[in-house]
């Protein structure tokens, strides 16, 4: 453990109830700014997630030209300098912790005539970036990086690129929207071809800000997105939605604890993104959706989850992107479960901010659940509902965020409860976690 460290036990809780509501939507937060910045003239961003992450994203933009500020009502105002107006950064852009930050301003630079490096903290240095490297190189930027295609890496990017067609070889949203971003100041169309669907913020918001976009889906579920370059953006007023992926600890919290019953209001139920409560579902919790609208050009709604006995699910690997991120609390639902769950197709895991493979199963096994690490998965044993014995911790979080919210709630619903070795990375998508599970239930 680092000496900064902040370690945190949680303890079994009472029954949780309450109306809440989580930060904004960190995938909707990265690229409000990024298109905010390339618009001409003043966009304003009601409900932008204020994580480590998101700061970083500004921060980058900022150091490129960009107007940035943080109004007295909360609402930020972007000054954009259009397409193509970035200015080469004065020093090194510190990506933090974010991957998202990373591979989208990689595809937004790709097609500036600029150079610029990108640094990141000791668990972004570990993340491949081959993955765009490789058709932002085809578009005509240039990569120094380190070895294995990480961070640090310097780029040089060219005006005008080269429009490409891309099919994506991983179902990856970072992937399709940097090609996308670095198709913006390119000529000609730039096409990406999505075998399974991810994500489709950058989509949705592309064409909010007014770029031509077309969106092909074929009989066999095929999406064919192609954009035409040299756009020119016009500035927007946009609300960002509560964050599903962050909405999915206090759901699964609520499901867990016995007798608790809790609202979480304003909750973005995008169809790419809502993998979690489907699933959660099926495993026969209690999630009712109300005040279905929409905002800011996103399905929206409030989430009404009642504590649930669950049973074992054996999710089919075709839905792994609509809750790519929401594997972590997933699996803490399946050990409460009744029956052995089985999770495969999960290799994208195993490069997220840790390898959430083997830290979920080295944390299970901690607190006293039978686990069996697969190469794409996990198999879990359930607990029935029985509290999990805990005490073995402390849980190595290891620069990740969702391992640390997971083993917290986990905390929630043990007999001996679970130390958290570190919960500072959880600043990155959800400041003030704590403090909000504080206000549905006495934590000690
Ligand atoms: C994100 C896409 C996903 C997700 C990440 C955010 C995005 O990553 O895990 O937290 O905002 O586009 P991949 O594209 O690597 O699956």
């Amino acid at each position: 453990m680092e000496p900064s460290a902040q370690p945190r036990s949680f303890t079994k809780a009472p029954p949780l109830s309450g109306t809440i509501s989580v930060p904004g939507d960190k995938s909707i937060s990265h690229r409000s700014l990024m298109l905010s910045a390339l618009a001409v003239g003043e966009s304003r961003v009601e409900g932008l997630l204020e994580g480590e992450d998101v700061l970083a994203t500004a921060a980058a933009m900022r150091a490129m030209g960009a107007d940035i500020l943080r109004g007295g009502d909360g609402a930020w105002r972007i000054h954009g300098v259009g397409v193509g107006g970035l200015l080469q950064p004065g020093q090194a852009l510190d990506m933090g912790n974010s991957g998202t930050s990373t591979r989208l301003l990689m595809g937004l630079l790709a097609s500036h005539a600029l150079t610029a490096t990108f640094i990141g903290d000791a668990s972004l240095s570990k993340r491949p970036m081959g993955r765009v490297i490789e058709p932002l190189s085809a578009m005509g930027a240039e990569f120094t990086a380190s070895p294995g295609g990480r961070l640090p890496l310097t780029m040089r990017g060219l005006c005008p690129a080269v429009p490409i067609e891309y099919r994506l070889p991983v179902a990856s949203a970072q992937v399709k929207s940097a090609i996308l971003l670095a198709g913006l100041n390119t000529p000609g169309i730039t096409r990406v071809i999505e075998p399974v669907p991810t994500r489709d913020h950058s989509e949705r918001m592309l064409s909010g800000f007014g770029a031509r976009l077309d969106i092909d889906i074929a009989s066999d579920g095929v999406r064919t997105i192609s954009l035409e370059g040299e756009a020119e953006l016009k500035p927007q007023h946009i609300v960002v939605p509560g964050d599903p992926s962050s909405a999915a600890f206090p759901m699964v919290a609520a499901l867990l604890v016995p007798g608790s019953r809790i609202v979480i209001e304003n909750v973005g139920l995008n169809d790419t993104r809502a993998g979690l409560i489907e699933l959660l579902r099926e495993m026969g919790g209690g999630i009712e959706i109300v005040n279905a609208r929409e905002a800011g050009g996103e399905p929206v709604g409030d989430l009404v989850v009642t504590a649930s006995a669950l049973k074992a699910v054996e999710p089919d690997p075709a839905r792994v992107p609509s809750m790519v991120d929401e594997f972590p609390i997933a699996f803490i639902a399946a050990a409460m479960a009744k029956g052995r769950s089985i999770f495969r197709g999960l290799e994208e895991l195993r490069v997220k901010e840790s390898d959430r493979i083997t830290a979920m199963a080295e944390g299970l096994r901690l607190i006293g659940v039978e686990v069996e690490e697969l190469e794409d998965g996990l198999v879990i044993e359930g607990r029935d509902g029985d509290p999990f014995p805990g005490r073995g911790g402390p849980i190595s979080t290891k620069l990740d965020h969702r391992i640390a919210m997971s083993f917290a709630v986990a905390g929630l619903v043990s007999s001996g409860g679970v130390m958290v070795d570190d919960m500072r990375p959880v600043a990155t998508s959800f400041p003030g976690f704590v403090t909000l599970l504080e206000t549905l239930g006495p934590l000690q």
